[in-house]
C-alpha cells in the first residue's frame, strides 16, 4: 500500500496512521512556570533526545486552533527553562489528566492529584513520583510546516543540564528499564510499557 499524507481515508484508514507507525514514542511530561511563577504541566509524545554531548531533548507542539501556542511552549520560550519528567506506568492516569486544556495560568498538577518537587538547576517543578527528571535550559524553537492556516507547528529544543534518576531503577551502575517502566505512546488511544528487552552487540 502506498499513499500520500492526508489521503489515508481514501485507503480505508479510519484515522491517520502516521502516529501509529511512529511508535512507540516516549512521553515527555513537560513542566514550566508562567510569567507569574504558576506551574504548568502537560504530556508531549512528539518527544525525544536528539544528541548526547551535550544531551539535548525536543518536544513538538501543535498550536491551538485559535492560533495561539500551547502553554508549555510559551512558558519555555519566555522563561528559558523547562523540566521533562518521565511517566512511569504507575502515573499513567495522572499523566493523561494533565493533558486537559486549562486556561493559561492554571496549574494542572493539583487537579491531576500531583505534587511538584523543587528542581536543582532550574525553577520549574519536577513531578513527584516520576522515576526520571531532566532539568533543561531552553535552546530554540523551530517552526515546522502546517497544513492549517489557523495553526502552527513548532519543535522546542532544550539542553539537559541536570538529571535525576530514582535509585530504585539503577542496578549495577546501569538503568534497569524493567524497574523504570517508562510509558510509551502508540497510535490512536493506545499506550505501551516496556516489559521485556533483548540486547545486541554492534558488528564493530
Ligand atoms: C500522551 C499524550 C501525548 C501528547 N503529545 C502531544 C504532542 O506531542 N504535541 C502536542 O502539541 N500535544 C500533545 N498532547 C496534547 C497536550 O498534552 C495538550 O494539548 C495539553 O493541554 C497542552 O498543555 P499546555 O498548553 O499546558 O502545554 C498530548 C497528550 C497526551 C495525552
Amino acid at each position: 500500500m502506498f499513499f500520500k499524507p492526508g489521503t489515508h481515508k481514501d485507503h480505508g484508514f479510519r484515522h491517520d496512521p502516521f502516529k501509529a507507525v511512529i511508535s512507540p514514542r516516549p512521553i515527555g511530561w513537560i513542566s514550566t512556570l508562567d510569567e507569574h511563577g504558576t506551574p504548568n504541566l502537560a504530556p508531549y509524545s512528539f518527544f525525544n533526545a536528539v544528541c548526547a554531548d551535550p544531551p539535548v531533548v525536543m518536544f513538538g507542539s501543535g498550536g491551538r486552533t485559535d492560533g495561539t501556542k500551547k502553554d508549555s511552549q510559551l512558558n519555555a520560550e519566555a522563561s528559558g527553562e523547562f523540566v521533562c519528567s518521565i511517566v512511569s506506568h504507575a502515573q499513567r492516569d495522572h499523566m493523561n489528566k494533565t493533558s486537559v486544556h486549562l486556561p493559561h495560568g492554571e496549574n494542572e498538577m493539583p487537579p491531576a492529584g500531583l505534587e511538584g518537587l523543587a528542581s536543582k538547576m532550574v525553577k520549574p517543578l519536577r513531578v513527584k513520583g516520576a522515576p526520571v527528571h531532566l532539568e533543561c535550559k531552553y535552546l530554540q524553537s523551530v517552526q515546522m510546516p502546517c497544513w492549517h492556516e489557523s495553526r502552527e507547528n513548532w519543535v522546542i529544543f532544550g539542553e539537559v543540564i541536570g538529571i535525576h534518576i530514582d535509585e530504585s531503577c539503577v542496578v549495577d551502575g546501569m538503568v534497569d528499564v524493567l524497574k523504570y517502566t517508562p510509558v510509551a505512546r502508540l497510535g490512536y488511544m493506545d499506550y505501551s510499557e516496556v516489559t521485556e528487552l533483548f540486547a545486541m552487540d554492534r558488528p564493530d
